[in-house]
């Protein structure tokens, strides 16, 4: 075993890369901006060359670099590595293949990725590492411009209700065509404000607490609470099997002379049926409001999700345009517009007028800045969810116990969610989870419970509605990961996975 004390000592720049060269490296691991290559008593921080730290003290090997010459140390199967901008450790193979380690904040590396370990000289044991590896369900893509633009809206002087709130407001509105996009800090808080926006809800002016909304049992929480916020009575129907969305034949049944709006949810990144929808609404004098949190980009028969009805979109971490939290309201209406305006922001149409009960819902300059950047790269994301999830489904689709997800014709799904139908049941689609997490493979339940089955809607006596279709989907449904950020490799290991757990 080298001293590396005493070779420290000893050496010239000229000897840095032979020294390393030399050492005995057992682990990896990532702190922070850091690279650590951990060398039994030592470590080497990569940060702008590598500093070889003994007992405390550090030493820097500037004749280095990068540490990309470090990295050139390893190799016998590593031929090249570097860290991205999105703290992904990117490998490139001497066999030519390359992977990708996504590095979670400052989780010490070692707990998922052990080189070496013995006298030996490094060799990556590469399937070690796949195998401890773990394929997120959601990884939100922050690349330099994300960074530099949050960068400067922090560094501003203007924190809120600035110019890039409405920059990002502008872009939205064109993006979706439609006339007004009002920027607002969460999804949940964009259908609170579209439903009061409509005078719906005795906590709006000219609403009743008789108002009635329909929505589809089978979706996020937030799609029903918005209406209880309102302060509307909810009715809840069934959802289609076939692409999960609010099933349209049941809304004319569940339709009385109180309902004042139906909730149309586009589940999962792929519209429900708006043209159906649309009509329905139109006949009977009611709004249609568009959840469209998960189908930022969507499209039904060349319409865009968001701009048929009023467009409830959400910006959160997971989703398809991300701001952290954030979300936006789109209409043509110019009234809505201007009464959304007004709710999110204490209901004030004038500073310090208050003209009725309003919400701070204000998005921030920053959020607005990461949702600009976010929203040019959106249309190219989501064809690479597309053509992840397109693969998954060829992969996928003669394996006995599951159900495919459908890509109907005339709609442009953005896959925000891959979800299969486990169909044997609860049972299954746990012991199939279990076995994908052994595997380091991420999935999740959207959702568990109809949402009139929640302990809360319970409690107000909607729980007894017979709705098989949302119930039975709730013990089926499992999603996969799909996201932008999946290599080749990944799904091909998804879908390995899954034929293996399901056979
Ligand atoms: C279908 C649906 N509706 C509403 C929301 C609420 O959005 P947010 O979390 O931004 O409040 C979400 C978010 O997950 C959602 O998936």
């Amino acid at each position: 075993m080298i001293n590396l004390a005493d070779t420290l000592e000893r050496m010239s720049a000229d000897d840095d890369l032979t020294l390393l060269q030399s050492l005995e490296i057992d682990q990896i691991w990532f702190v922070r901006d850091h690279v650590r290559i951990g060398l039994s008593d030592y470590w080497i921080d990569c940060l702008d060359g590598p500093i070889v730290t003994v007992g405390g003290v550090p030493h820097r090997f500037p004749e280095l670099g990068s540490h990309e010459a470090l990295w050139s140390l390893i190799d016998k199967t590593v031929a090249f590595a570097t860290l991205d901008e999105t703290k992904a450790l990117k490998l490139e193979l001497t066999d030519g293949s390359s992977i990708e380690v996504p590095l979670d904040g400052d989780l010490p590396f070692s707990e998922r990725i052990v080189i070496g370990g013995g006298p030996e000289k490094i060799i990556w044991p590469i399937d070690a590492v796949a195998s401890v590896r773990r394929i997120k369900l959601a990884h939100p893509l922050i690349e330099e411009d994300e960074l530099r633009a949050v960068a400067l809206a922090l560094s501003s002087g203007q924190l809120a209700q600035g110019p890039r709130v409405a920059a990002f407001e502008a872009e939205f509105a064109a993006y979706v065509g439609v006339k007004h996009a009002v920027a607002v800090n969460s999804g949940t808080a964009a259908l609170h404000v579209a439903l009061l926006a409509h005078g719906i809800g005795s906590m709006s002016r000219g609403g009743s607490p008789d108002d009635e909304v329909i929505v589809p049992a089978f979706s996020f929480a937030a799609t029903a609470n918005c209406a209880l916020q309102a302060g509307a009575r909810l009715v809840f129907v069934d959802v289609r099997e076939h692409d999960f969305n609010i099933d349209t034949d049941a809304i004319a049944a569940a339709i009385t002379p109180r309902t004042r709006a139906v909730i149309g949810v586009h589940l999962y990144g792929q519209m429900c049926d708006t043209d159906a929808l649309s009509a329905t609404c139109e006949r009977n004098g009611i709004a249609l409001i568009e959840d469209a949190a998960q189908a930022v980009g969507s499209t039904l028969n060349g319409r865009n999700a968001g701009s048929i009805g009023a467009g409830c979109f959400s910006f959160y971490a997971t989703k398809n345009l991300t701001t952290g939290e954030g979300g936006m309201l789109t209409t043509n209406d110019d009234a809505i517009a201007e009464r959304a305006r007004t709710l999110r922001s204490q209901g004030e149409r004038t500073r310090y007028v208050t003209e009725e009960l309003g919400w701070n819902y204000r998005m921030t300059e920053p959020a607005a800045a990461l949702g600009s950047v976010q929203l040019r790269k959106l249309d190219a994301q989501n064809e690479r969810r597309r053509a992840n999830a397109a693969r998954l489904n060829d992969l996928l689709r003669n394996v006995g116990g599951i159900a495919t997800p459908t890509d109907l014709d005339g709609r442009h799904h953005v896959w925000h969610q891959y979800t299969i139908r486990v169909t044997a049941g609860r049972e299954a689609r746990g012991a199939m989870q279990a076995g994908l997490r052994e595997k380091g493979i991420e999935s999740a339940v959207f959702y568990p419970t109809p949402i009139h089955k929640q302990p809360l809607y319970q409690r107000l006596g909607l729980g007894g509605a017979e709705l098989p279709v949302a119930q039975r989907l709730s013990d089926e449904v499992l999603s996969l990961p799909v996201h932008p950020g999946l290599s080749d490799q990944d799904i091909e290991s998804i879908a390995a996975a899954v034929r293996e757990i399901a056979r």
